[in-house]
């Protein structure tokens, strides 16, 4: 049976990649609802093949003047959760990016839908919460973040019990041998250069400083319902082995791929079939060598930020987000230099006492403290 697809942040790197994917794919889905936040020529070119599907643009207001009345947008963070209402997707694939995403999810599992998730920031700002609604609705969440579409993989069929720990690989980002000295001058442009991965600009820096990872950390905290000491992330220059599971056994069992956003993407869209696809596929003889190695603090501070605020918890997960969200900007603008990235959001963790949170108005409240916190400190850079 065809099943209906919402494609959120369609417009994106995730939402192009799943756009590509089903043009070439056997997958048996139809796309009903598209957004994007304000890119409507992308919109307008994602959406031409699924001429029927509801069409929302976040970031815009209705009488837009740029967008054609006749052609029936959606408008807002409201419009998008009218539009998923009107639409019933069986599945949303969450590719939007940032803070901005957490809405979708919690609508997606609220209604009982079958979540793709790739926008990790929803489980890190609100990850107890999240998994009360989808306890409630019995829905389900499969993560495209390729690590833990990895975990995913290498735990089918197995029991919790018998995890050991489970391991996350990172490829450091583009920075990864650059003299600790010379970091401070780095320019974005250089920041943005990721060896092994194309994905939007936010990911990409938090690839460099690896605050991506400890986003993840907190993400497979969620998802596989295990603790800080049991998640352990090792620098893998390759980006083949995308994730592994240590069992009590003493078996290692690993996941291996070419870094293709496709391929998790495509396994949580046909899951819990393996479906087929014509990827490139990884052949092991042109990898003479898998290496892995310890991460170096000194090098990447911000992944220790992700293991406080598990250990953390409540709100402090918000907090890192939205401090990152604000720093990485203004790195990205040239406001900052490189290294204050991490040290602007360690400050306003700092300062921040963490409260439980039992609602969406108590993650925004945090996320909202944590912004004025960070421009604060950007202000007495
Ligand atoms: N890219 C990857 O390979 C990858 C891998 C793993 C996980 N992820 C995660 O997937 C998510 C998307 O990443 P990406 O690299 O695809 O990002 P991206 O290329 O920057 O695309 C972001 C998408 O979200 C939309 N968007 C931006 N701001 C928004 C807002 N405030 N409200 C609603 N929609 C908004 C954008 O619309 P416009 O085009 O109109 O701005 C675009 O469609 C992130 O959470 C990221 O961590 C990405």
């Amino acid at each position: 049976m065809t099943r209906r697809l919402a494609i959120l942040g369609a417009t994106g790197s995730i939402g192009q990649s799943a756009l590509s994917l089903l043009g070439e794919s056997a997958l048996d889905l139809e796309v009903v609802c598209l957004s994007a936040h304000r890119n409507l020529e992308a919109l307008v070119n994602a959406s031409a093949p699924w001429p029927e599907a509801r069409r929302v643009l976040t970031g815009r207001r209705p009488g837009d003047p740029s967008v054609p009345a006749e052609a029936g947008y959606g408008f807002g963070p409201e419009g998008l959760l009218e539009s998923l209402e009107a639409a019933d997707p069986d599945l949303v694939l969450n590719g939007i990016t940032g803070a901005a995403g957490i809405e979708a999810s919690a609508w997606t599992l609220a209604h009982g839908k079958t979540l793709c998730l790739a926008n990790k920031e929803s489980l890190v700002l609100g990850g107890p919460w999240l998994l009360s609604l989808a306890a409630e609705t019995g829905a389900r969440i499969l993560p495209v973040d390729s690590e833990h579409a990895a975990i995913h993989q290498c735990l089918r069929g197995e029991r919790r019990t018998d995890i050991r720990c489970i391991y996350l690989t990172a490829s450091g980002g583009a920075l990864r041998d650059v003299p600790l000295e010379d970091l401070d001058a780095i320019e974005p442009t250089v920041a943005l250069r990721h060896p092994n991965w194309s994905m939007g600009a936010r990911i990409t820096i938090g690839s460099a400083t690896m605050m991506n990872k400890a986003f993840e950390v907190l993400e497979a905290h969620h998802l596989f319902d295990l603790p800080g000491d049991r998640i352990r992330v090792l620098l893998h220059r390759q980006s083949i082995v995308h994730g592994m599971v240590s069992f009590r056994d003493g078996s290692i069992v690993a996941q291996l791929g070419k870094p293709d956003m496709r391929v998790p993407i495509h396994y949580c869209l046909a899951w819990p079939d393996r479906g087929e696809f014509a990827f490139d596929g990884f052949d092991p003889e042109e990898f003479a060598s898998l290496t892995f190695e310890t991460v170096d603090p000194r090098r990447f501070p911000a992944l220790a930020l992700g293991y406080e605020c598990l250990e953390r918890g409540g709100d402090a997960g918000s907090v890192l987000n939205a401090a990152d969200e604000i720093a990485t900007e203004a790195f990205l603008k040239g406001r900052i230099s490189f290294r204050k990235i991490a040290e602007i959001v360690e400050k306003v963790l700092e300062r921040h006492v963490p409260r439980p949170i039992s609602s969406i108005e108590e993650i925004l409240a945090a996320d909202e403290w944590a912004r004025e916190e960070a421009r604060r400190c950007l202000d007495s850079v």
